[in-house]
């Protein structure tokens, strides 16, 4: 089997191409990514020189590039490549159009001229909006998305179905909720506050601190995808939780409470324009049609994630400079 991912160099792609090389020695592996601030080889070191896998740098919004990507066959796509920091939607959101609404649509196009075996694109819990304190997100909840990026995805998901809808194509789609694990950007509140906390340096909680999120360690994202991947039904969109509900400011006293920092370094700032409140998934239909559901106890990947960051500071140390910084300074100053 030959797949393509594209993103592969980011947080959940590295991921998926560690896993899938795992789960599946025999498959080939291409690792399309135009490694922008948040794309890193270093995240795959370690299989390099793995016959099996291959990386190609590319936009998948340049059709030239796209072009030469599908110069090869493959028999499925997984659609990872996307500009994915909501905070970054704020200042540049033509980029997240650009990248995740037409990058997607031209990688459509390819694949239904190449005859693509299945085409899985990796959405987010983002594009339903936000809840109250009550309910969870169904597959069949109305859109409502609240951020540029939100809405870069939630319109991404909608080509995705055209392509389904008009020209029968073999596609799917995931929506997951926030992941946390290695390999994470250090711009996402769980690598963030590990890393500032690690430096002694305050933890800008947003608002009141209460947003919700519904945490999935990333491997357990991986393993969900592979399974939909397989036994997915083409024209179909899968919710993908954890079913880890807790507030930031429960994230960010277990960060301190593992690192055995104080509660001072917390510091309340200005809230995220367009904040959502709460994200919860109704993960009933992957987990009765594809008998899926996640393996990871919340404490335990929270002690494995700041683990990996203790063991891993020269990957982040690296990262904490250049463009990063011109964005946290911006963006921090804003929000102070
Ligand atoms: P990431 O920002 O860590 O990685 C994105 C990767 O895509 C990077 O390697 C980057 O170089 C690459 N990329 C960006 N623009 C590109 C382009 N034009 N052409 C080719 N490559 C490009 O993102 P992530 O957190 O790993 O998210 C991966 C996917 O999963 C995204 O589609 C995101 O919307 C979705 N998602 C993320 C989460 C989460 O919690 N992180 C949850 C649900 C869904
Ligand atoms: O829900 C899935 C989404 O999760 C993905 O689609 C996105 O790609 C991913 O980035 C993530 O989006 P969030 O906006 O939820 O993640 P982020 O880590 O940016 O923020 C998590 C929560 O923490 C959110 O309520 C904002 C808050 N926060 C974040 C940062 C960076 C803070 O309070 N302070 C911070 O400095």
């Amino acid at each position: 089997m030959k797949i393509m991912v594209t993103g592969g160099a980011g947080f959940i792609g590295s991921n998926f191409i560690h896993y899938i090389l795992k789960k599946r020695p025999d498959w080939e592996v291409t690792n399309f990514d135009s490694l922008t601030y948040a794309g890193n080889l270093a995240n795959l070191k370690d299989v390099e020189n793995n016959p099996n896998y291959k990386f190609v740098k590319g936009d998948i919004s340049d059709p030239d590039d796209v072009e030469r990507l599908f110069s090869s066959e493959y028999d499925f796509l997984i659609n990872f490549a996307a500009e994915s920091h909501v905070d970054r939607s704020l200042y540049n959101p033509g980029l997240f159009l650009k990248t995740n609404i037409l990058g997607t649509q031209l990688l459509l196009n390819y694949a239904l001229e190449k005859g693509i075996k299945r085409f899985l694109h990796v959405s987010t819990d983002e594009v339903y909006g936000s809840l109250g304190p009550d309910g969870y997100f169904g597959e069949s909840s109305p859109l409502a998305p609240n951020s540029p990026y939100a809405a870069s995805k939630a319109s991404a998901d909608m080509i995705c179905r055209s392509y389904y809808k008009t020209f029968d194509m073999p596609v799917i789609i995931t929506r997951a909720g926030n992941n946390y694990g290695p390999y994470q950007f250090p711009e996402k509140l769980i690598p963030f506050f590990i890393t500032r906390a690690l430096k002694n340096e305050p933890l800008p909680l947003y608002g009141d601190g209460l947003n919700v999120r519904d945490w999935l360690y990333v491997e357990d994202h991986c393993d969900a995808i592979f399974t939909v991947l397989e036994k997915g039904n083409f024209g179909e969109i899968y919710n993908i939780g954890g079913g880890n509900e807790k507030t930031n400011l429960e994230i960010t006293r277990l960060v301190l409470e593992t690192l055995n920092k104080p509660e001072s370094l917390i510091k309340y700032v200005k809230d995220r324009p367009g904040h959502d409140r709460r994200y919860a998934l109704d993960i009933n239909k992957i987990n009765s049609e594809l008998d899926w559901s996640p393996k990871m106890d919340f404490e335990t990947g929270i002690q494995k994630t700041v683990g990996w960051y203790l063991e891993n500071q020269k990957w982040w140390e690296d990262i904490l400079s250049g463009e990063y910084t011109r964005f946290y300074e911006l963006h921090y100053k804003e929000r102070s």
